[in-house]
């Protein structure tokens, strides 16, 4: 009940960023933008003002769709991403969101075995429906060559705020749950695994034809830790939507892995690997070519905010670098509030510059 209807598919050709994540090295490369849609474009916050809180404009089919689109009208991105956040599906199972104002968000921690029993994997349906309408819409409303990108975020990284409440640049309170009660955080990471498998098969039927999995806090695990809980959960994700749609390539985002990254693309299998800032370029394409991952990334985001000759040579370092395996030009993480919009368009006429 409430699944929404599964669209014809639409003809997927001239889309770039699948025929990359598909294994083609194609120049110049498409781009995208982590957070495109957001607080650094007017017309984002002229829509946010009218939209009550910031989940209620997550949940707002119209609105939701209508932010998605801002940055493909604006710049022609390769690919939208569907506009939403990963902190939806902690709302859909029943421990509320809030975002107050110039604060992050805000959850009433889960810490032990009764916290778990408020979560409800059978109480997801309305909240995930609103946001797959949106899916839906964007379909139609987009140009037929823009990948449209679903996305949710990584167990791991949600069931950090979660057990902290709020985030934190430690994620002291999940570590210590994960070594305190082992049992608990297994269960939690198994109930967000499988409200993730449900929502992102959804966004599949309703329209995306592309997957990404943000792995935030990816970063400060042992590997012992790194290997519970952001590859084996990912793994389960990654094979079960290619279980029920093999054609759908996925993204993984572990930021932060450093050398960890080759594990986690071997033993998930995902078609893509985004980058973080600090990772080597050098390292991106001994990557691509050890796994034949495609690789995205990984541009900073503070040098996109500050522009001028600095971000151009930046921007042309990385060309340079993943030049011949398949590459997706992105940031190392999401654009910040502070960017000027012309920076921006600055960096995507010198990408496509380069294909002449
Ligand atoms: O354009 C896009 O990339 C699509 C939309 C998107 C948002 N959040 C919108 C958003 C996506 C893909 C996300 C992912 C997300 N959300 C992540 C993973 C990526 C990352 O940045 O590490 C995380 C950790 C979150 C959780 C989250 N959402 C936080 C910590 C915050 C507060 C920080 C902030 O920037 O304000 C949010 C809020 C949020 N999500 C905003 C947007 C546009 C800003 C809120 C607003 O507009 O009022």
């Amino acid at each position: 009940m409430g699944a929404p209807a599964q669209v014809s598919p639409s003809s997927t050709e001239g889309r770039k960023l699948l025929s990359v994540l598909a294994g083609e090295a194609i120049w110049p490369p498409p781009v995208w933008l982590m957070r495109q849609a957001g607080r650094y474009l007017p017309e984002y916050r002229e829509v946010r003002a009218t939209a009550g809180g910031f989940l209620d404009l997550c949940y707002n089919p119209a609105l939701a769709a209508e932010v998605t689109l801002q940055p493909i009208r604006r710049y022609a991105f390769d690919a939208a991403i569907l506009f939403s956040d990963i902190l939806v599906v902690p709302d859909a199972l029943g421990q509320a969101v809030r975002f107050a104002e110039g604060e992050g968000p805000r959850l009433d921690p889960i810490t032990d075995a009764a916290g778990l029993s408020r979560l409800d994997l059978g109480a997801t349906d309305e909240k995930f429906s609103r946001v797959c309408e949106t899916v839906q819409r964007l379909r139609q409303d987009l140009p037929s060559e823009v990948t449209l990108i679903g996305f949710c975020g990584a167990p791991w990284t949600v069931a950090t705020y979660m057990v902290g409440g709020q985030g934190s640049s430690d994620q002291a309170a999940a570590r210590t749950l994960a070594y305190r009660d082992r049992a608990t955080f297994t269960r939690l990471i198994d109930i967000v695994t499988e409200a993730s498998i449900d929502y992102l098969d959804r966004q599949v039927r309703a329209g995306a034809d592309c997957l990404q999995i943000f792995d935030s806090w990816a970063g400060n695990l042992p590997d012992g830790e790194f290997d519970a809980w952001v590859v084996a959960p990912t793994r389960r994700i990654a094979a079960e939507l290619k279980r029920r749609h093999p054609s759908v390539p996925i993204i993984g985002f572990p930021r932060g892995a450093g050398t960890n990254a080759e594990r986690y693309v071997q033993q998930t299998a995902v078609e893509g690997l985004g980058c973080d800032t600090a990772m080597p370029l050098q390292q991106m394409r001994a990557l691509s070519e050890a796994t034949s991952v495609a690789v995205q990334g990984n541009l900073d985001p503070l040098l996109l905010a500050t522009g001028g000759p600095a971000l151009e040579a930046r921007a042309r370092e990385n060309l340079e670098a993943l030049k011949g395996v398949p590459f997706i030009f992105n940031l190392g993480h999401g654009i910040i509030p502070q960017t000027p919009p012309d920076n921006v368009a600055r960096l995507i006429d010198l990408i496509r510059a380069e294909g002449n």
